[in-house]
């Protein structure tokens, strides 16, 4: 497994926190589902969650929970380029995740705190109550941007 911007192999810690999520039907489905770019879905949310678990084990957070709901945050399993929905994708997709976590797993409320708010301040409504849930709404819009600039920069190379 590739972690975007990062050479070194992951550390084993890391991969114990989500060894048991990677191997599930749920998880796997978001490796068809294509997300920023050509980034998957899948890929986009390991990017995430190893940021997380990064930057809350630098700051004495649980980087466990952190490692788990960043895997989780986009489980909304749909592809939102074809999928319309009412309130549209970048308001309901976080809900949608977190129901579909709590479907397949057994999360705890952190990791739900994690993946429902991770949109703010978008969705301003659903503040984040704890730390780590602030860590994912800063990992997930930088691993986007990430993912999307390293796409273009791929396609511009290629003319
Ligand atoms: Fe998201
Ligand atoms: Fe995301």
């Amino acid at each position: 497994m590739k972690v975007i911007g990062i050479k070194k192999p992951l550390e084993k810690e890391f991969l114990n926190h989500i060894e048991d999520l990677v191997d599930t039907e749920a998880v796997k489905e978001m490796k068809k589902i294509v997300h920023h770019g050509k980034t998957t879905t899948f890929e986009h949310c390991l990017n995430v969650s190893y940021y997380n678990y990064l930057i809350c084990k630098k700051l004495g957070l649980d980087a466990r929970a952190a490692a788990r709901g960043g895997l989780l945050h986009d489980l909304f399993l749909y592809d939102w380029h074809t999928v319309t929905l009412a309130n549209g994708h970048a308001l309901q997709h976080a809900k949608r995740a977190r129901i579909n976590a709590e479907k397949y797993f057994d999360i705890s409320p952190l990791e739900r705190d994690i993946i429902e708010k991770h949109m703010f301040p978008l969705t301003f409504y659903a503040l984040p109550k704890h730390r780590e849930s602030f860590v994912t709404t800063l990992t997930d819009k930088y691993c986007g941007a990430l993912e999307v600039i390293t796409h273009r920069w791929d396609k511009l190379r290629r003319k």
